[in-house]
Parts: C-alpha cells; sequence; structure tokens
C-alpha cells in the first residue's frame, strides 16, 4: 500500500512560510502585497477558483482586488485595465482567470502582463527563463506538484518521469521542472502511442490530463511515485482525478489523493508567487 501525500498538510506548511514571509517584508519595507484577479465572464467554476484565490490571499495578509468583468468585454477594454494594474503600486501580482471568452485572443492577454506581476508564470519572458533553468515566476500548479515531491524526499536525479499531458499551464514546465532536477522526462499526449507501456516505465508519474481514471492502476510500476493532477467531475457529481485511485495506491510508495492532493498546493503557490513578486517590487523601488 501507498502512502498519501497530503496536499493540504503541505500547503498550510506553505501558507505558514508565507504568513511570516509577509511580516518580514512589512517591517523591512512598509509593504502589503496585493493580487489582482481578473475574471471575465461567468463561468461558475471560474468564478469558485476566483473566489477561493481572495480567501486564500486575506488569509495570509495578501491584499486582493478583484475584477470581474462581463463575459462581452471587449479585447481592448481588458488589455487596459491590465496596463492599469501593471502600473499600480498597489498591485503586485495580477492573475487573469482562464479560459478566456472565445472573442479573446489569450496569448495577446498574457503577454500583456508585465512579467514581473505575472504570478501564473504564463508570460514568454517567464516560460524562457524556466526553459533555460533560470526562472523569475513559475506555474503554480507544477510549483506545486515540485515542493510534494521535495516533501517526500524523493531524489529525481536519474529517475524516469513521465508526464502525461502537454498543457502550456501544466504538462510543459512541469517537464522542465523535472528535467532541471536531473529526471528523464518523457511527456505523453493525446497522439502518444501506447501511453500505457510509457507509464509502466516511470518511477514517476505525473497525470494532467483532465480525463477521470485515465491512468490505470495496473500501469503503475511497483513503488512509483503518482501525482495526480486531474480535478474531474465524474457523471454521479463526484471529484475523480486521472488517476484510478484505487489500483494504484495498492502499487505506488507515494501517491496524491483527489480532492486534497494538488489542487491545494495550486493556491498555495499563487501566494508565494504574489510575495515574490512583491519582494522584487520592493527592491526595485
Ligand atoms: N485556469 C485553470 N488553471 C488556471 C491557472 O493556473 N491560472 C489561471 N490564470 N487560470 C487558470
Amino acid at each position: 500500500m501507498s502512502r498519501i501525500i497530503d496536499g493540504r498538510e503541505i500547503a498550510a506548511q506553505v501558507r505558514a512560510e508565507i504568513k511570516s514571509e509577509i511580516s518580514l517584508l512589512k517591517e523591512k519595507t512598509g509593504l502589503t502585497p496585493g493580487l489582482a484577479v481578473v475574471l471575465v465572464g461567468d463561468d461558475p467554476a471560474s468564478r469558485v477558483y476566483v473566489r477561493n484565490k481572495g480567501k486564500a490571499c486575506e488569509e495570509v495578509g495578501i491584499r486582493s482586488f478583484q475584477h470581474t468583468l462581463p463575459a462581452d468585454t471587449g479585447e481592448e477594454e481588458l488589455l487596459a485595465l491590465i496596463k492599469g494594474l501593471n502600473g499600480s503600486k498597489d498591485v503586485n501580482g495580477i492573475l487573469v482567470q482562464l479560459p478566456l471568452p472565445s472573442h479573446i485572443d489569450e496569448e495577446t492577454v498574457i503577454e500583456a502582463v508585465s512579467p514581473q506581476k505575472d504570478v501564473d508564470g504564463f508570460h514568454p519572458y517567464n516560460v524562457g527563463r524556466l526553459t533555460i533553468g533560470r526562472p523569475l515566476l513559475q506555474p503554480c500548479t507544477p510549483s506545486g506538484v515540485m515542493r510534494m515531491i521535495e516533501s517526500i524526499g524523493v531524489d529525481l536525479t536519474g529517475k524516469e518521469a513521465v508526464v502525461v499531458g502537454r498543457s502550456n499551464i501544466v504538462g510543459k514546465p512541469m517537464a522542465l521542472m523535472l528535467l532541471h532536477k536531473n529526471a528523464t522526462v518523457t511527456i505523453c499526449h493525446s497522439k502518444t502511442r501506447d501511453i500505457a507501456q510509457k507509464v509502466r516505465s516511470a518511477d514517476i508519474v505525473i497525470a494532467a490530463v483532465g480525463r477521470a481514471g485515465f491512468i490505470k492502476g495496473e500501469w503503475i510500476k511497483d513503488g512509483a511515485v503518482v501525482i495526480d493532477v486531474g480535478i474531474n467531475r465524474t457523471a454521479e457529481g463526484k471529484l475523480a482525478g486521472d488517476v484510478e485511485f484505487e489500483g494504484a495506491s495498492r502499487r505506488a510508495s507515494f501517491i496524491t489523493p483527489v480532492p486534497g492532493g494538488v489542487g491545494p498546493m495550486t493556491i498555495a503557490m499563487l501566494l508565494k508567487n504574489t510575495v515574490e513578486a512583491a519582494k522584487m517590487a520592493s527592491c526595485a523601488a
């Protein structure tokens, strides 16, 4: 049987560290970190995420500025808002909740955010820095995964890591972070032949597909570490990960649950990035 990596517990540790960093920052510079969260439209899941991000900020002492715009907001108007936030001294981090309505070009919006305030780590500047191994602000979900792997004391050097999913938000940055820790990394995606065989060879499996139970328990190698990034709603209305938890947990050495695994880590790392951005702003001032 495997041991559970408890995302709620590790996220609480991260938040405690953040609280003391914020106290120190206030003491030294008088600065209170601020995060602007922009939501366009009324996607119910996005609304919940945005509300949770606001609550999490307040809990650790980050000021939260929420901007909710109607679904028919034009791209120019959104870009003008971002320009204002880029110039605001109170705002250290800017997060534009994705997905955006289809009439708005996501890449244009991502590039409009100042790289120094890009707490999502999605701007090409931050993507480039991560790629060359000199990260500034890094994407929150893969950073959270790395923190979870660190917490179990696994050395990634020479390990076979298989990332299932190639999104800009999770799969690609995840692969780079594992690579920088000297893992041998394979990225699988919808066109990969025989994903089962790739997963079977993995010491570390990162599942970020967005399909409930896509990774079968029997694919997991004995003793592997299994990190499940998926948060899917089943036909019965339950939350389920991308991995068949029961079967996988019989084989894995460590596994993350859904819910209570990677999810809480993502928000914790967002708060951490906001504090990092505030520190950068205080140094630049
Ligand atoms: N939508 C789903 N995940 C994310 C994320 O990490 N950041 C933003 N901005 N939007 C998302």
